[in-house]
């Protein structure tokens, strides 16, 4: 005989933890630090306020090999009701809305208070106040994982005397510093790129690094949207007859989908041989099947708006890659929105060239997602494929070269090859984008190149006209008895003049 049995979601993770990228101490370190700074950016950025991000790692038990990890922000904070299931209920999210976000699975920090219970047995301590709150609040909290529900062991209330606002959190879990510092430096350098309006202050027990503000302009937030029709299943409508019930199919359609009007609406209902008055309650289980699938099917609906993205724009990513890579020169592009399967996105890519970057034999690639800097599986990542594939012998480059790619793609629905949230899928509508953007950006590369080789060879021109000056200025000097200094001087006057440029300007520019 079999045993079955239901096994709670919470239980289900801290079991398979790895899933989430919790694979080692090395790993989960590197992991609890970017759920911790992806979160506090999300309360931030989303919501127009410039981040201040402080992260801390400093040593418990050197022998057992346990650190603490502390995270600040000055975010939008955490309401002090929803504080315990936030962090104590596995799939708790304010984030499952049509709008781009770092986060998406509502499972980040529950993975942190799991990994800290399976290797400390500690809680997790967190401190937040929401805007304007006149209360701070505090909790101590762990995760009852055959409920999937918070367990409270401490929780205190202050009043919050100078109006802070934001969330602090902190754990103490097993990691390995010295196995992950490389990383985390980078994972932070890199958000700073795509960040640039963001203030990161790291200390770890051997490092310290302060990635400053470089301007105080930050992309547009992203807007809430709707769910576009592509994008619906049987699950999905039959919660939406619920909450509608008294609506007609006109009615459910015209005011929950996006771009969905009236007027489209009733296109689509005879395109699908549907009444439009009918009601939406009376539909059986298999209509709203079928119902789901045509809706899947049909061509004629508007195209999803982009207003729930919120790319980082070609003037703050090179800003951020100048200043981060120390790149001699950047040249970014932001394609316009598409779309797969009735998700909107956006490619943006750059390309850095030179300067810092140290030359090698094929293009170190930054890859990102919703603002998200992916480190870990770029072997499986579209990105890598593209950027292997690409002809980058058409735009002047001959490998080995000091040339950076920034790949970023945006969406309400980035997908990702697996939960811990690594590597983006081989979508064939994201992956021409990415071809399109490198494209793009490449060309403008190509020009500055095609410029720089220009100026390289009338450098060479004047110098190997002007070795002959002094020698034919004395000469002429000795046959007119004119000023040889002066002779020597038109005689530069003209070959400048030959090679259109002054030498000082050449010099410049060399
Ligand atoms: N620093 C923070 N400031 C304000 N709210 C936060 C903060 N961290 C978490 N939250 C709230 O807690 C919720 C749960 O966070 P959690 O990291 O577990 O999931 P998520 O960010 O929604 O998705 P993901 O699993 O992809 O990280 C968030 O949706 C957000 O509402
Ligand atoms: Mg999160």
């Amino acid at each position: 005989m079999y045993h079955y049995e239901a096994l709670p979601a919470a239980e289900w993770f801290r079991r398979n933890r790895e899933l989430a990228g919790f694979h080692n101490p090395a790993r989960a370190l590197y992991q609890t630090v970017r759920e911790l700074v992806e979160n506090a950016l999300d309360a931030t950025e989303t919501y127009g306020i410039l981040p201040t991000v402080y992260v801390r790692i400093g040593v418990v038990d050197e022998q057992r090999g346990w650190v603490s990890v502390y995270a600040e922000d000055n975010g939008i904070g955490i309401p002090g009701g929803e504080i315990p299931n936030v962090l104590g209920r596995v799939f708790y999210s304010s984030k499952y809305r049509v709008r781009q976000h770092r986060g998406i699975f509502g499972l980040g920090l529950k993975m942190i208070v799991l990994y800290a219970q399976s290797t400390t047995n500690r809680p997790v301590y967190v401190r937040s106040a929401t805007l304007k709150s006149d209360k701070i609040y505090e909790y101590a909290i762990m995760i009852d994982t055959n409920s999937n529900s918070p367990a409270v062991l401490h929780r205190q209330e202050y009043p919050n005397k100078y109006k802070w606002h934001g969330t602090a959190i902190k754990v103490c879990i097993e990691g390995n510093w010295h196995a992950a510092k490389r990383r985390i430096e980078e994972y932070l350098r890199r958000t700073a790129i795509v960040a640039p309006y963001a203030e990161i202050i790291f200390r770890g027990p051997d490092v310290s690094l302060r990635l400053g503000r470089r301007t105080t302009k930050m992309p547009p937030p992203p807007e809430e949207g709707l769910p576009h029709p592509k994008t619906v299943d049987a699950d999905m409508l039959k919660q939406m007859v619920r909450e509608n019930g008294s609506a007609t199919l006109l009615e459910l359609l015209a005011g929950n989908f996006d771009g969905v009007g009236r007027e489209t609406a009733r296109a689509f209902a005879a395109w699908a041989g549907l009444a439009p008055d009918a009601r939406v309650s009376e539909l059986s289980q298999d209509d709203l099947v079928r119902l789901a699938e045509r809706m899947r099917q049909y061509e004629g609906w508007r195209r999803p708006r982009a207003v729930s993205l919120s790319p980082a724009g070609a003037e703050l990513l090179e800003l951020g890659a100048r200043a981060i890579l120390g790149a001699e020169a950047v040249f970014a592009v932001t394609r316009k929105p598409e779309s797969y399967g009735g998700h909107p996105f956006i490619v943006e890519a750059a390309v850095a060239w030179g300067g810092q970057i140290p030359p090698a034999e094929r293009p170190l690639l930054l890859r990102y997602a919703n603002k998200i800097p992916l480190l870990y599986d770029e072997g499986v990542d579209v990105a890598r494929k593209v950027a292997d594939e690409f002809s980058w012998q058409n735009y002047r480059v001959r490998f080995p070269a000091p040339l950076a790619v920034i790949v970023h793609v945006c969406s309400t629905k980035i997908p990702y090859v697996s939960a811990g949230k690594e590597a983006i899928a081989d979508i064939p509508e994201i992956e021409r984008e990415i071809r399109l953007a490198l494209r793009d950006a490449a060309k403008k590369l190509r020009a500055y190149l095609a410029r720089r080789e220009r100026e390289a060879e009338l450098v060479e021109k004047y110098v190997s006209l002007a070795k002959y000056v002094d020698e034919i200025a004395h000469s002429l000097a000795v046959v007119t008895g004119a000023s040889r200094a002066r002779l020597a001087e038109s005689l530069h006057r003209l070959i400048e003049r030959k090679i259109g440029m002054t030498a000082e300007e050449l010099l410049r520019r060399a």
